[in-house]
């Protein structure tokens, strides 16, 4: 057995193609037709009247954050099993990070928790759909509407996902998205912007690119960014675009070998599906009851030996030390057991069913 990477990239003709054309035509910045396809299309996708561009998901992530005027001052409240991206892209703005523990099942954001973390400086909630999983929206966007707060989608990983039959990155004031080459689609590097909200995708549009005013060429009365995504990056984007559905279909197909092959064996459990949602299962989710850190480190060596790739759930983003500590038993524990396995468009029923087969005999060597 070759070895088999946690992640790949699907590349098909149409994305050779698609890039081909971007490169030939001369509009290799951030001027194109596939910029604004890319933009149209994906907003369409989503079910929102506006998408923005960027140049990865951490940029989206800021833009949106500093385009809601968030800042030094401003509580933002995240969850604490995340990506260090939704930490990073707050502090930049100077506002304080506050991170709140997760539900075990769908491991997103515990609306509870939130409402036990609000205070008088609280801005914003940035729920995080992780592994594929929508948050709770509908309790968080009560809990929001009650306190007056904005809430932006980190859907980084979960393009595609629903809550009650509506799209991830339409279920808040904003959505971001990540292209990055391990995502649903890719661009290469890459983000998104989703809103239906007029005020702010001008915003959004501003500080983009470098503030710069619409009237006067080269005059700035605002610090912005440079956060463009390129034209060649939105060819790729568009060609992935087109083929969400087939990468879309596929992912749950990989989970359901996985979950068939899996959850008979005692002490293992799987993604999960809340009854309101619907899982795109961007990565496959392995909890092994009764691990410690160490004990599901020598774990994956194993499995690394049998070439066989594998991560670690996220460390609990109050862990690090340039965040306040927090209490969050939950995201503690799932970061102890927690392991995503492989779960690429490319990887075939064999695969699956050898892998299968090495973490059974792993774990029964005990
Ligand atoms: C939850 C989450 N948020 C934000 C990001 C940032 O995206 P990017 O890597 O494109 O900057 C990622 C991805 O990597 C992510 O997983």
């Amino acid at each position: 057995m070759n070895f088999i990477p946690i992640s790949q990239p699907s590349i098909t003709q149409k994305e050779i193609d698609y890039v081909t054309d971007a490169v030939k035509s001369g509009w290799v910045s951030s001027l194109g037709k596939y910029i604004d396809i890319f933009e149209e299309k994906f907003a369409e996708f989503v079910g929102t009247r506006y998408a923005v561009t960027a140049s990865n998901g951490t940029a989206a992530l800021h833009l949106a954050v500093v385009a809601h005027d968030i800042g030094p001052g401003d509580e933002v409240i995240i969850p604490d099993l995340t990506f260090i991206a939704t930490a990073n892209a707050v502090q930049y703005t100077g506002a304080t990070v506050v991170c709140v523990d997760v539900d075990k099942d769908s491991l997103c954001i515990d609306p509870r928790k939130v409402e036990e973390a609000i205070t008088d400086r609280t801005r914003a909630i940035i729920p995080v759909h992780v592994y594929g999983h929508p948050a709770d929206m509908v309790s968080l966007r009560r809990i929001a509407q009650q306190h007056g707060l904005v809430v932006i989608e980190d859907a980084a990983e979960s393009h595609g996902a629903e809550v009650l039959g509506k799209r991830a990155g339409s279920l808040g004031n904003c959505g971001i998205f990540s292209f990055y080459g391990n995502k649903i689609i890719t661009s290469g590097e890459g983000g998104m912007i989703t809103t239906d909200d007029q005020a702010l995708y001008e915003r959004l549009k501003v500080f983009r690119d470098h503030a710069m005013s619409k009237e006067r060429r080269y005059w700035h009365e605002l610090v912005g960014f440079n956060y463009r995504m390129t034209n060649l990056q939105a060819a790729l984007g568009v060609a992935q675009l087109e083929r969400i559905d087939e990468l879309l279909e596929r992912k749950r197909e990989i989970f359901h070998i996985y979950q068939r092959l899996l959850s008979g064996y005692p002490g293992l459990r799987l993604n999960r599906e809340a009854p309101w949602a619907k899982n795109v299962y961007w990565m496959v989710c392995l909890e092994v009851e009764g691990f410690s850190g160490e004990r599901r480190d020598a774990f994956m060596e194993q499995l690394k030996q049998r070439d066989i790739d594998s991560r670690p759930y996220f460390y609990p983003v109050s862990d690090m030390p340039m965040y306040v500590d927090a209490d969050t038993p939950v995201s503690h524990e799932l970061h102890q057991r927690g392991i995503n396995l492989p779960s690429y468009f490319d990887l075939d029923d064999a695969s699956i069913e050898y892998i299968c087969e090495n973490i059974i005999a792993i774990l029964d060597e005990g």
